[in-house]
Order: C-alpha cells, then sequence, then structure tokens
C-alpha cells in the first residue's frame, strides 16, 4: 500500500473537549494514522515567554519531564522559573488528557499517564547515534522498559513562539515495516532476555514482542535506502497544532522544529476498539504465534 496524504486525518475543533467525537477517528487512530487539530487554543502568558530558551535545560539533557507525582527532571533555573514550567506543563497534560477522554470515550478507564515533556532544542542540530536518531522514520520502542504490547499513545504541540513548524515525515503501515524486515530480525533468545534482566539493562523481561520491536525500529533507522526511497509523505506541524498517534504502530520522523511538548499515555491492547489492528495482533499473526 503507497501512503497517501490520507495517512493524516484533520480534525475541526475550537475547544480541547470535542463534544461530538466521531467514531472513525478510533479506527483511523487504530490503523496508525496521525490526527491532528490546528485550531485549539494554547495561550502562552508573557510571563511564560522566557522559559522559551535552551538556558532552562540541564545540561547534557534533551528533555524537560514532568511526572506524573509533579516532580520535575531536567530543568535548571530559579525557583520562579521552575514553578512556572511546571505550570506550563501540567496545563498542557490537562488539556492532551481532555482531548484523549473526549476524542476515544472507550479508552478512559484504561489509560495510565506517563510523564509529560518539554523538548526545547533544536531537532536538526542535534548530534546523535544513527539508533537515537529520531529524524530517521521509526516506531517507538523501549530498550529499557518491556511493554508487552501495551500501546504508546502520544499527543503533541508545536509551542514554538518565532513560528517554526515542526517537520515530521510520516511513513507506511505497520504491516508493510513488518513484512519487510521480519525476517531479517535476529531470533529471540530467552537467555539472554534474562541476562539482560539480571544486568539491569531492562527492568523486567524482555518479551518475544518487546524484541521484535526493538529489532524494527532499528532495522528501519540503519537502513538508509529504506529511510530516502520508502513511500512516505512530509509534514510541517504550525505552531499550535496538536497531533496524536499510536507512536509504536505510525512510522515518524522529527526533521527540523523547536519546543514542542509531549504527553505519551499507556492502553492495554484489550482496551483498543479494535485490538487486533495492534502490532502486537499483526506481529503474532506473521510469527504464528504468541508473542507475550
Ligand atoms: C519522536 O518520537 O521520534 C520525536 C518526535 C518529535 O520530537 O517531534
Ligand atoms: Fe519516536
Amino acid at each position: 500500500m503507497k501512503i497517501s496524504y490520507k495517512q493524516l486525518v484533520k480534525i475541526e475543533s475550537k475547544s480541547w473537549s470535542l463534544k461530538k467525537p466521531k467514531p472513525h477517528w478510533a479506527i483511523d487512530i487504530e490503523e496508525g494514522k496521525v490526527l491532528y487539530l490546528e485550531s485549539l487554543q494554547f495561550k502562552i502568558s508573557k510571563n511564560e515567554k522566557k522559559l522559551f530558551s535552551h538556558n532552562i535545560l540541564e545540561p547534557n539533557t534533551r528533555n524537560i519531564s514532568l511526572n506524573a507525582d509533579g516532580s520535575i527532571k531536567g530543568a535548571v533555573g530559579t525557583e520562579e522559573d521552575v514553578k512556572a514550567l511546571k505550570a506550563l506543563i501540567l496545563r498542557f497534560r490537562n488539556q492532551a488528557t481532555t482531548l484523549i477522554f473526549t476524542a476515544f470515550p472507550e479508552y478512559k478507564p484504561y489509560l495510565k499517564l506517563a510523564p509529560t515533556s518539554f523538548r526545547p532544542l533544536e531537532v536538526s542540530d542535534r548530534v546523535t547515534s544513527w539508533r537515537a536518531d529520531d529524524r530517521r522514520l521509526h516506531v517507538d520502542a523501549f530498550p529499557s522498559r518491556p511493554n508487552y504490547g501495551e500501546r504508546i499513545l502520544r499527543v503533541f504541540i508545536n509551542v514554538n513562539p518565532e513560528g517554526a513548524p515542526r517537520v515530521w515525515r510520516i511513513g507506511e503501515p505497520f504491516s508493510n515495516i513488518a513484512s519487510k524486515y521480519l525476517e531479517k530480525i535476529k531470533p529471540y533468545s530467552y537467555i539472554y532476555a534474562k541476562l539482560i534482566k539480571f544486568l539491569g539493562v531492562t527492568k523486567s523481561l524482555r518479551s518475544e514482542y518487546d524484541h521484535i520491536m526493538i529489532g524494527l525500529h532499528d532495522a528501519m533507522k540503519s537502513d538508509m535506502q529504506y529511510q530516502k526511497k520508502s513511500s512516505q509523505i512530509t509534514m510541517p506541524f504550525k505552531p499550535g497544532t496538536v497531533w496524536i498517534c499510536f507512536s509504536d504502530q505510525a512510522s515518524h520522523a522529527v526533521m527540523s522544529g523547536q519546543y514542542m511538548m509531549e504527553q505519551t499515555f499507556y492502553l492495554p491492547v484489550s482496551k483498543q476498539y479494535n485490538p487486533e489492528k495492534s502490532p502486537l495482533s499483526i506481529l503474532s499473526k506473521l510469527k504464528k504465534k504468541d508473542l507475550i
């Protein structure tokens, strides 16, 4: 299947609380599409303007994150600055939560809130290893935190105060990626999974599902031909734009942009509207076995 702008679905709403959710939004997001809204209000107060500087970031850190318990990591500055930063991130967290609860009401009782991040660095001049380079198309997978198929639902907002877009590439559907790379991923080893758990590399035992997801992430990022030639679109998300996707399924890359916030939620596969659309189900079918 070729990718087209159908991979992007626009939601028209001026309010973070969606009055009449359309049933197709859940179908779309569970098929790996990216949903976006361009008319939501997110006011940055005069007082908050000074937070838009990389000086607010601890040296050698990429993001600032606000944990579910209200503690903040990665920020430096006066007590007043940090307080203002917390309030800004919390405001986004609350609005992102309202958006997700109203867009997908059936997820609501089952979502788990992960930390909220503020990303003040310019993406295009970041220096990283190929594996950590999010300018390459990939699906999200956690090397140290096995998730056994649990879904990674993310809400992003571009809060750039100077008008710069956050430029994303969006790649082909997950099933194409799985079919292309699955046979190239080295076989799962239970002994190796035990070893890396013992060494503290992973927080719990890496399942075969987690092994494959990391394998797909790495296979995509390390394949420069694929990066250039695979079916993809470019989408410059303008400041003020909010977008949502299952980032473990929607192939994505960020090419440029500065100042973004992101909220992650975890969702059990069984609580999707259509669990058979999940990466876990797609991969299990292709492998003809249970992976967790
Ligand atoms: C990513 O999840 O790959 C990064 C997205 C972004 O920073 O825009
Ligand atoms: Fe990513």
